[in-house]
């Protein structure tokens, strides 16, 4: 039987960059995989290639069996999947909610236009501003979740950076997703709040049960989170299995750990 997320081949050229190459992994529902690897090895590539923004030079990505490959980005966000972004791509000039409430206004219309145009009656509340109101409400459990919820009306680009790192979060969360895709989620925090995301995101992946895959460099908070990990090296897989396995294997010690490494 095929597993949650079954990459098969998967295959990208930029030009003459070979960027990943022929690369296989299997995610089973409910675990946390972890990508990690030198810079440029194509971890953020082969979240780019799941999320439809390219199209895959070979090779199959299949989400409970069903081909993800070809689709366009919102087609594949309907199918269960989201992101966020290794540098953070916020709505900057829009609220901590605002960038919430978008979020969920890309997966329902919980008010037609007709609707908005014919029923505005004066005394009782429209169809409109219920399903504003109702949007507000739901964007609140989001905040929640991540807790941010008291800097709800704060613009998104006064928030302290770890802050904006966790409405990224909340708005990846917001799509609903089945898999959820973080790349580099820790990148510009220090020890102590990288250890912090890495529990937050633990506690909200169980509570979910989400399939998530995270790309990061923060070591420990990698071994912490992960079930398992993929170690890429320029575009291909160089090992594969749990964190106590990737600590001891010498390829990946030399390729990228270090000989010198050692949990902190
Ligand atoms: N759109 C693109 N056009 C051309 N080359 C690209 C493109 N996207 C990625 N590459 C190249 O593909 C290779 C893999 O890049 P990728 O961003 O996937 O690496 P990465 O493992 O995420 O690195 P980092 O840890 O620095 O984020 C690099 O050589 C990069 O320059
Ligand atoms: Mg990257």
């Amino acid at each position: 039987m095929a597993d949650f997320l079954d990459i098969r081949g998967l295959t990208k050229h930029f030009g003459g960059i070979l960027a990943v190459e022929d690369l296989s992994l299997s995610v089973a529902q409910g675990t946390v995989l972890g990508i990690i690897g030198p810079n440029g090895a194509g971890k953020t590539t082969v979240f780019n290639l799941i999320t439809g923004v390219y199209p895959p030079s070979e090779g199959e990505l299949l989400l409970e069996g069903q081909s993800l490959a070809g689709l366009p980005p919102h087609t594949i966000v309907q199918r269960g999947v989201a992101r966020t972004f290794q540098n953070i791509r916020l709505f900057r000039n829009l609220t901590v909610r605002q960038n919430i409430v978008t979020a969920l206004d890309l997966r329902q219309k919980p008010y037609s236009l007709a609707q908005a145009l014919l029923c505005n009656p004066p005394f009782v509340e429209s169809p409109v501003k219920a399903g504003e109101r109702a949007l507000r409400e739901r964007a609140m459990t989001y905040l929640e979740l991540v807790g941010i919820e008291a800097q709800a009306d704060r613009r998104a680009d006064n928030l302290p950076y770890g802050l904006q790192r966790k409405l990224e979060l909340a708005r990846a969360l917001a799509l609903e997703p089945k898999l959820l895709l973080l790349d580099e989620p820790a990148a510009g925090m220090n020890p102590d709040e990288s250890m912090e995301l890495c529990a937050l995101i633990r506690s909200i992946q169980r509570q979910l049960s989400l399939t998530v895959l995270v790309i990061e460099h923060h070591m420990d908070l990698v071994m912490e989170l992960c079930d398992r990990l993929c170690v890429l090296s320029f575009g291909k897989k160089l090992a594969e299995g749990t964190p106590a396995e990737i600590q001891s294997d010498p390829a990946v010690l030399k390729a990228y750990l270090g000989e010198g490494w050692v949990r902190a």
